[in-house]
């Protein structure tokens, strides 16, 4: 049975009164009625305990944004995975490609985090994705590869169910301009073969997500393909009815 992983990341955006209000009016229109569907909000760190009480008893899952791989000490404005677990957090996305561009996240720290959040039993939602000019001068799957591979360094099969992949071509976030059904199918399948040759046969049930401009309009198509299990949506996530018409455009496909 395919698998379907909706994220709603709420980047810099919401002060902890509009969190709560938006959690809220998720919670109410949200029915937990596919255990293959399920529904996740990542809103901003001081925002949410204020979310964990909208959301409580809806089945609705909670994320952070971010987070530091190490236990605790001296890393002022970082946030740890025991700090992310005790306020309810279940998944943390890492690798976003804003990260990667505005605050100099690399392969290498992102496979620090994937490592921690795995060992404090969180499930990890790792960005990918290639820029404009890395798509136009064809070296789209290069990037993939390497950013799987460094990403996913010391990454065992039995792991990989654990972990959530986001293909997101940074060219398609937040500019209004998803990438074309065609170009969606090819990364996706070529992301499932790089991770089966990687892990073997466990990474057909590994869930990777589209993401980049995703809306009530476009994700029946998007989750109509084969390697496409849900998405990792910015604006959009942002209004409740959009938000839910996505939902309900990945409970049509179960
Ligand atoms: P967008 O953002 O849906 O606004 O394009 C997606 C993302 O950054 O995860």
């Amino acid at each position: 049975m395919k698998e379907y992983l909706i994220a709603g990341n709420w980047k810099m955006n919401t002060n902890i009164i509009e969190a709560g209000n938006l959690a809220g009016a998720v919670a109410d229109k949200f029915k937990d009625v596919s255990s293959d569907v399920t529904l996740l909000v990542c809103p901003p760190f001081t925002n949410l305990s204020a979310v964990t009480s909208q959301l409580e008893g809806s089945g609705i899952r909670l994320g952070a944004q971010n987070c530091h791989w190490e236990e605790k000490g001296a890393f002022t404005g970082e946030i740890s995975l025991s700090m992310l677990k005790s306020v309810g957090c279940d998944y943390v996305i890492i690798g976003h490609s804003e990260r990667r561009a505005l605050f100099c996240e690399t392969n290498d720290t992102i496979n620090k985090k994937l490592h921690a959040i795995l060992s404090h039993s969180l499930t990890p939602i790792v960005c990918i994705g290639e820029t404009l000019g890395q798509r136009e001068s064809g070296k789209t799957f290069d990037v993939l590869v390497e950013q799987l591979t460094m990403g996913l360094k010391n990454i065992t099969p039995k792991q990989i169910g654990n972990i959530v992949i986001a293909y997101e071509p940074v060219w398609a976030i937040g500019t209004g301009m998803a990438a074309s059904i065609e170009q969606v199918d090819e990364a996706h399948n070529k992301i499932r073969e790089m991770l089966i040759s990687q892990f073997g046969s466990v990474a057909d049930n590994t869930i990777i997500q589209y993401g980049g401009s995703v809306n009530e309009n476009n994700s029946s198509e998007l989750f109509s393909l084969e390697n496409v299990n849900g998405a990792l949506i910015g604006g959009a996530s942002l209004k409740v009815e959009s938000f839910m018409a996505i939902y309900n455009n990945a409970l049509v496909q179960v």
